[in-house]
């Protein structure tokens, strides 16, 4: 069966998808994006994800003919054409400026593109969710301030994809962003969580990081079942001295991490509350499903 993807309103044969190569989606990187999963069919955290895509677009001043009503349908009729219903399946959602009118800023009434991706899901190794992940810094040194760009998800993606090959390089399955005072932002494409004793900390969301929904999610599950969480600045050396860690993103869920640069995590893996944290989000998707 042939995969097909949704451009501006039709669905389309892959091989014949496409959009003109003067967007500045292409051009620029001037775009968006959203990465979801679906279980058993059901999406995620959609409603947040759409919260998070329309924030983005409003603040970056893109036009908006269509509302989250709209990208739902489109969703549901492109999960259902490529017989996506009731699996686990991947999805990406991309808005781009549109076509490229001769200046650089915002101001002419563009007419965005609304791009949907689906695919069944390629899920990642059982190893990494039992014995845990290694993840490398780059050398990429990010600020922690000033830069409100890294809080949207911009399709240009350079700097974490460069990041991701640095660490597969170093044998590792993530990269991590710090600062050049050695402060942890966060990962290419995750955001980072550490434990010591029975706190779990990650920085905050006024550091430049993406505020992950995921992020999101697992903060929720620490209150609701009484775990202590704190959003604070967390330095290199708290996190190789952690008792846990480990990083989170909506692909993924919850992934233990066994060692960072060549510092390995002395603890069990996944660690105590770590593996809570991993049980409560899997009871928290099966019970979304429900509904
Ligand atoms: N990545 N930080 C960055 C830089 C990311 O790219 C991502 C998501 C996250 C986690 O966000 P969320 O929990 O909303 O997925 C944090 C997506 C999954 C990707 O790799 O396409």
């Amino acid at each position: 069966m042939f995969n097909h993807i949704f451009v501006n309103g039709k669905l389309l044969i892959e091989s014949k998808a496409g959009i003109p190569v003067r967007d500045r989606g292409f051009l620029y990187g001037d775009g968006l994006f959203e990465t979801l999963r679906s279980y058993k069919g059901f999406v995620f955290m959609l409603d947040s994800h759409l919260e998070r895509l329309f924030h983005s677009l409003k603040i970056l001043k893109y036009n908006l003919p269509f509302d989250k009503e709209y990208i739902k349908e489109a969703l549901k009729k492109t999960i259902n054409k490529n017989n996506l219903a009731g699996k686990d399946a991947y999805i990406k959602i991309i808005i781009t400026r549109g076509i490229h009118s001769g200046e650089l800023h915002f101001s002419r009434k563009y007419e965005p593109s609304l791009i949907i991706i689906t695919d069944i899901l390629n899920t990642y190794p059982e190893r990494d969710y039992t014995e845990g992940i290694n993840i490398a810094s780059s050398s990429i040194r990010r600020s922690s301030i000033g830069n409100p760009l890294y809080s949207h998800k911009l399709l240009n993606y350079f700097e974490n994809i460069f990041a991701k090959d640095e660490a597969h390089y170093n044998r590792a399955q993530e990269a991590i962003f710090l600062t050049k005072d050695h402060l942890v932002l966060e990962g290419a494409s995750s955001n980072i969580f550490y434990v010591k004793g029975n706190t779990v900390y990650t920085p905050p969301l006024t550091q430049n990081i993406l505020p992950g929904i995921t992020r999101e999610v697992v903060i929720d599950i620490c209150n609701e079942n009484r775990i202590k969480v704190r959003q604070k600045k967390i330095h290199y050396r708290d996190i190789i001295n952690a008792d846990e860690a480990f990083k989170t993103s909506s692909i993924a869920g919850i992934v233990p991490v066994k060692k960072i640069d060549r510092f390995a995590l002395a603890g069990e893996i996944p660690g105590g509350i770590t593996a809570r944290l991993m049980e409560s989000y899997i009871s928290k998707v099966e019970l979304s499903n429900l509904h």
